[in-house]
């Protein structure tokens, strides 16, 4: 009899604390409908009381997600508990997640409180959450380094006065895979009233081992893990939630435990994360890299033909991947366009969205004869820069020509307004992004720059990822296009767009929980 593994993403949440992943509220809701397709148990849509924003996209949220349940973190304290109890109302199935530190550099340092007066906080903290629902969670910040007495003591706590799931979480990754585990199954073992409620695990992955950490866990008794979809959040990242639910889903035997995740929707959700935040994934991601499943020396490419599995321990149509042939062209019309999509795993929330996503197409087609289905998906999620908002692109002129700088004269439109301006450069990007400069009056830090094409061929789409930052604000914006110049101009208007509407939030981390 196997059991259920509680799937609890927190893309929205911890994903976005990684540095320059902040997503404005239509990318919050877009990526909370495909996790809600991929059938996560529980979507931490965000953190209400860090900024008016947060509480709207949690609130949308919670007013529109039905098959998985809608959560939002606090810190253990009235306001914070009260802005998530009223974001999370509307929500069909819902969940609080309440949280202090109890390790003891953070308590002293952090908090300057004493063990006992985080405790009798934390015990508040989940009895006032459970004013607004019955499901409520309790996390003892970095567990990882916290006293294994004081935690037996906290969980037991928390408990008592109500948290239904307890969350162990390794906050700053500093624990080894075999060492986690044991802690999980001696918090079991150890806390008194442990068959009450589900131990859950949340890793960070500073030394790597986020996934190895969260499956040790599984293995001593864990029934929920918390990740985010390509493993992305705070510092290194966490646990990459499809990483673990193909692990538990390819060896049973081993894990006794399965989830009632849908994995076809595991490419597609990755693929939307990464257009959204413009982090692009490892070719050799596991699971979701272009080459988690392509064979290239003959010997393998030999075995597979005989039989796939000699070198295939899971199969890629079962996490989304499909055989990459040539489905669409030029002549392809808007049914066509947005069927492939659908068997793609992505539909279109609105007529507006698919007639924007279908003109778009239609120009690539002009450009490029082979229309690929990561082409489609790009274009389909706004990743080529199509939907940037603020200022478009309406025409260009680059120069290049040996002993003389580089030049590009750009023309620029916004609200049916037309600017043009021309700027030398380092290199025509260069050149370009000055141009941007001149005419929006902008002049933000470029902090990262990153090329890498679609698909294969000399007239691949460049995928440009740009991240810019203005005083406290950091944003990524992404374009794509056959000619890379502009695409990263597309890319750096994306990244203009979302600094604009950029707002400072309060980080649930860094400032005092009471
Ligand atoms: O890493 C962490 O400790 C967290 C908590 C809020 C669960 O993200
Ligand atoms: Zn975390």
């Amino acid at each position: 009899m196997q059991d259920k593994l509680i799937i609890f993403d927190t893309t929205l949440r911890d994903g976005e604390q990684s540095a320059g992943a902040s997503m404005n509220a239509a990318e919050k809701m877009k990526i909370a409908l495909q996790l809600e397709k991929l059938r996560v148990d529980v979507i931490e849509a965000g953190f209400p009381v860090s900024s008016p924003g947060d509480f709207a996209a949690v609130k949308a949220i919670a007013e529109t997600v039905r098959e998985s349940a809608v959560c939002a973190l606090a810190r253990a304290n009235e306001k914070d508990i009260t802005a998530a109890g009223e974001a999370l109302a509307p929500a069909r199935q819902k969940r609080l997640h309440t949280f202090i530190a109890t390790s003891p550099i953070h308590m002293r340092k952090k908090l300057k409180m004493s063990p006992d007066e985080v405790l009798q906080a934390a015990v508040a903290a989940v009895k006032a959450a459970r004013k607004y629902c019955d499901d409520v969670e309790f996390s003892p910040e970095d567990a990882g380094r916290s006293d294994e007495d004081f935690l037996c003591r906290i969980l037991e706590a928390a408990i008592k006065a109500g948290a239904k799931t307890v969350n162990i979480p390794d906050t700053v990754g500093y624990n080894m895979p075999e060492q986690f585990g044991g802690l999980i199954r001696r918090l079991r073992e150890r806390v008194p009233n442990s068959e009450r409620a589900v131990f859950s695990v949340h890793c960070h992955n500073d030394l790597g081992v986020a996934v190895a950490n969260s499956l040790a866990a599984v293995s001593a008794g864990a029934r929920q893990v918390e990740g985010t979809i390509n493993g992305i959040g705070e510092r290194a990242g966490n646990t990459a939630l499809e990483e673990v639910i193909m692990a538990v889903r390819t060896r049973p035997d081993f894990f006794c435990c399965d989830t009632g995740v849908d994995s076809k929707q595991l490419l597609p959700a990755s693929r939307l994360v990464s257009s959204v935040t413009g982090f692009p994934v490892q070719p050799n991601k596991a699971v979701v890299g272009v080459n988690a499943f392509a064979h290239e020396s003959g010997i393998h490419q030999d075995g597979v033909l005989k039989d796939k599995e000699t070198y295939e321990i899971m199969s890629a149509e079962d996490v989304g991947w499909q055989s990459n042939t040539i489905r669409l062209g030029k002549l392809s019309g808007r049914n066509a366009f947005k069927t492939r999509l659908a068997e793609l795993g992505f539909e279109f929330e609105s007529e507006e969205e698919l007639r924007g996503a279908f003109a778009r197409f239609k120009q690539l087609a002009d450009k490029k004869r082979d229309i690929y289905d990561e082409d489609l998906l790009m274009i389909a999620a706004g990743g080529d820069g199509g939907e940037s908002g603020g200022w478009q692109l309406s025409g260009w002129h680059f120069a290049s020509a040996s002993g003389e700088k580089p030049r590009a004269n750009l023309s620029l439109q916004k609200n049916g307004e037309t600017q043009k301006a021309e700027c030398a450069g380092d290199g025509l990007v260069d050149a370009a992004f000055g141009a941007i400069n001149k005419i929006t009056g902008a002049a933000p830090e470029l902090i990262l720059y990153s090329v890498r094409s679609v698909t294969g061929g000399s007239d691949a789409q460049g995928e440009v990822s740009v991240r810019l930052r203005e005083e406290a604000k950091e944003a990524t914006g992404h374009g794509a296009d056959t000619d890379i110049v502009v695409a990263s101009v597309k890319a750096y208007l994306s990244a203009l767009a979302r600094l604009g509407s950029a707002a400072e939030r309060m980080h649930p981390q860094k400032s005092r929980a009471v």
